[in-house]
C-alpha cells in the first residue's frame, strides 16, 4: 500500500488486497481526524477485506470507535435482524462485533416492520439528525447498481422498497441455500440520499464488474445505470483492481 491516498478520481490497484487496504486507511484516517464520523457502510463480498483490515488494525495500531455512527445501504425485506442471510448479520459477523460497536451506534434500515413507509422514512430522518454522512463506501451490481438502486431508479430516489431485478437475485443466490431463498424486495438508501454524503468511495473487483465500472464513469448520466449519478458528486473515488477496470479508455 502506498502512504499517498488517492483523491477523487479513479484509481486502480494492483489487486482487490491493495486496493482494500487503501480504502481501510482512508477510513482510518477519517476517524482519527474526525472520531465521530458518520459512516455508511455496504455489504456483499466487495467490501469484506476492507472490514477485515479495520479490524486487524486494532490489534496493532488501535482507534477508539466508540463515537463512530454507521448507516447502512439496504436490506432484504423480510428478514428480520436475526435471520443468518439478513445484512444485520451479515454486518455484527464482518464488522460490527470485531470493532466492539454497540447497537446504538449502528443503523441498517428494517427488512421487517408493520410501516416500511414510515420506517424508510424515519431511516431518512436519523441520517440527517446524525448529521449525515462523512463518508460513503459503496460496491456496485453488475447492472451498475448502487445499494439496491436497480436500473430505473430516479437520482432523487430516497430510502424506500422496490423490487430487485432478476440479475440481482440470481446475483446474490449464493448467499443462500437456494435461489428461491433470496428475497425479492428490499428496502434501500436511494440515489439522492447516497449523492448527500460528503464523500463516497466505490469499490469494484473482478471482470464482472468492468462493464458496470465503464458505464458508470464513461456513459452518459442515465437512469439505466443507477452508479452513473455518482458522476454528479464532487468527491466520488472510484478504487478498482485491473479487472474492474479493464474496459476503461485509458
Ligand atoms: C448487493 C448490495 C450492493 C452491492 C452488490 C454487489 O446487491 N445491495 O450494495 O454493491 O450486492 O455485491 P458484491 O460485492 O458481492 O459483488
Amino acid at each position: 500500500m502506498t502512504d499517498a491516498l488517492p483523491s477523487t478520481g479513479v484509481h486502480v490497484s494492483v489487486d482487490a488486497t491493495d486496493a482494500s487496504a487503501t480504502a481501510a486507511k482512508m477510513i482510518l484516517d477519517l476517524v482519527r481526524s474526525k472520531p465521530n464520523a458518520v459512516l455508511g457502510l455496504a455489504t456483499g463480498s466487495t467490501p469484506t477485506k476492507v472490514y477485515q483490515y479495520l479490524i486487524r488494525n486494532q490489534e496493532f495500531d488501535p482507534i477508539d470507535w466508540s463515537y463512530v455512527t454507521t448507516f447502512n445501504l439496504d436490506e432484504y425485506v423480510g428478514l428480520t435482524p436475526d435471520h443468518p442471510q439478513s445484512f444485520h448479520s451479515f454486518m455484527r459477523a464482518e464488522l460490527f462485533e470485531g470493532l466492539n460497536l454497540t447497537e446504538d451506534q449502528y443503523h441498517l434500515p428494517p427488512g421487517v416492520h408493520d410501516d416500511l413507509a414510515s420506517a424508510a422514512a424515519e431511516y431518512e430522518s436519523s441520517i440527517l439528525r446524525s448529521g449525515g454522512i462523512d463518508l460513503q463506501i459503496l460496491g456496485i451490481g453488475e447492472n451498475g447498481h448502487i445499494a439496491f438502486n436497480e436500473p430505473g431508479s430516479a437520482g432523487d430516489s430516497r430510502t424506500r422498497v422496490l423490487d430487485l431485478t432478476e440479475n440481482t437475485i440470481n446475483a446474490n443466490a449464493r448467499f443462500f441455500e437456494s435461489p428461491g431463498d433470496v428475497p425479492r424486495t428490499a428496502i434501500t438508501m436511494g440515489i439522492g440520499t447516497i449523492l448527500e454524503a460528503k464523500q463516497i468511495l466505490l469499490l469494484a473487483f473482478g471482470q464482472r464488474k468492468a462493464q458496470a465500472v465503464k458505464d458508470s464513469i464513461e456513459a452518459d448520466v442515465s437512469k439505466y445505470c443507477p452508479a452513473s449519478f455518482l458522476q454528479s458528486h464532487p468527491n466520488v473515488t472510484f478504487l478498482l483492481d485491473e479487472d474492474a477496470a479493464s474496459l476503461l479508455n485509458r
